[in-house]
């Protein structure tokens, strides 16, 4: 049994957090890997399994094939298995008493495929999982589809998702229907505010009609998974309006930051600059994106594709906020050359909070929603997405309410002794860097 391969898949094992849940189908050729691990799921106690496994190819005939097989495997039982097979009690995974075996090799005869149907009752979160404890000798080859669903406690019909994420759909249902409601209620302002009006508050306007149709595509898409087990097609309009929301949203970010459009109608060049890297950096997330999302956690290239993910995505959220910190810089200079101290203090104040909020934002929905997600329960996997669109909704209502169009502008009802105060307060700034 080689021990290293064994940990290095149970390292893949314990990392991947993300139950994918929908038929998969699995291509393996000419594979010596000793622990294959296919598809994450979390049971109800009425769980099945559905394994249909066909061209299946050995390379060596006549070996001992009780040690080749499926099985079935919670994460914590998976530890244990592992310090059995340190403490050489068994010399092979489907040896362990922890695991439940679904299918081993020995029963297939002269045939090539199988299929098996394993009734699953006891509620927790598996792991299908493919061992070959004869890998020295042997390569396997086969097709395998599996299907993971429970079924319903009252309708008795299949449900395909996994256990914390069957209410998902309703979730971005009522997400998407709230982005919808602003964006109404931001047309209403629009039409109300119609003198004070810039260019960016349509853009604003834009980037929640994405934001809603990107999430009213994720509904659909897991209500058909959840019904069916394949998303028939909702995951490509999803890819696409990800990809729009992803777009103008950080887009959205740099305009705001550098005061575009409603402190001066031109981008300077180094901002255009930061768009300029922001915009195909989001492309190349979005690949990384779909790539994640469709080969599921297992795949040959998983861990790769999702580090280039992650890289990217921090370096859009580092290069955001470059633009309001230039911002923050040119108000406070002006501040000390033209004289009119109080109107700049407040675009400070308001960039500054700005700058916060941003930081706020993606801090929560990078960091606090995955820490979320690696500390809960499988059955409540769906508390990080309340907890990320609720961060999300919140930052949106910020951006939507604190740059709004305004008919009076306090800018200029000001009087003396305020631009004094203001005056003071900005010599008292140039002590705090930023
Ligand atoms: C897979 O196996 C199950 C259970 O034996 C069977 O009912 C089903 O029709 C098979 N599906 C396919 C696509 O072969």
């Amino acid at each position: 049994m080689a021990v290293p391969g064994a940990f290095v898949s149970s390292i893949l094992l314990l990392l991947a957090s993300a139950a994918v849940a929908e038929i998969q189908f699995s291509e393996i050729r000419s594979d010596d890997r000793p622990i294959i691990p296919l598809d994450d799921f979390g049971f109800t106690h009425r769980g099945w399994l559905e394994l249909n496994v066909s061209g299946i190819a050995l390379s060596k005939a006549g070996l001992e094939l009780g040690n080749l097989g499926f099985f079935l495997c919670t994460r914590d039982s998976w530890l244990n298995v592992l310090k059995e097979l340190e403490e050489e009690d068994i010399t092979c995974a489907l040896q362990s008493s922890h695991v439940k075996h679904v299918f081993t090799f020995e029963k297939l005869g002269q045939r090539t495929s199988f299929d098996v149907e394993f009734d699953q009752e006891d509620a927790n979160q598996y792991t299908l999982i493919f061992a070959n404890c004869l890998q020295q000798q042997l390569r396997v080859s086969m097709d395998v589809r599996s299907a993971m669903y429970n079924l319903d406690g009252k309708s008795g019909r299949r449900d395909y998702l996994s256990a914390g994420k069957t209410i998902l759909p309703r979730v971005y249902y009522l997400f998407s229907l709230i982005y919808f409601v602003l964006a109404g209620l931001w047309v209403y302002v629009l039409y109300k505010k119609r003198l004070t009006v810039f260019k960016i508050h349509f853009f604003m306007l834009a980037v929640l009609i994405m934001k809603g149709l990107n999430l009213l595509c994720e509904a659909e898409d897991k209500s058909y998974i959840k019904r069916t087990g394949s998303a028939h097609g909702w995951d490509v309009l999803f890819y696409i309006f990800s990809f729009l929301k992803g777009i103008t949203l950080f887009t959205l970010i740099v305009l705001i930051g550098t005061g575009w459009s409603f402190l001066k109608p031109y981008l300077q060049d180094k901002e255009k600059k930061v768009l300029m890297i922001v915009i195909p950096l989001q492309v190349v997330a979005n690949i990384a994106q779909v790539v994640v999302d469709e080969t599921g956690p297992y795949g040959q290239d998983w861990v790769t594709w999702k580090q280039v993910f992650l890289l990217v995505d921090v370096v859009c959220c580092c290069a955001v906020l470059f633009p309001i910190v230039w911002s923050i810089k040119n108000l406070r200079e002006a501040a000390r050359t033209d004289g009119k101290a109080a109107v700049n203090l407040m675009k400070l104040t308001l960039f500054r909070q700005y700058y916060i909020v941003v930081i706020c934002y993606i801090y929560f929905t990078r960091v606090v929603v995955y820490a979320l997600e690696t500390i809960t329960s499988y059955k409540y996997l769906w508390t990080s997405v309340v907890a990320a669109e609720l961060a999300t909704l919140a930052f949106y209502a910020f951006t939507g309410y604190k740059f709004r169009p305004e008919a009076h502008n306090p800018y200029f009802a000001i009087d003396d002794e305020e631009e004094e105060a203001a005056a003071e307060a900005l010599k008292l700034e140039d002590e705090f860097e930023l």
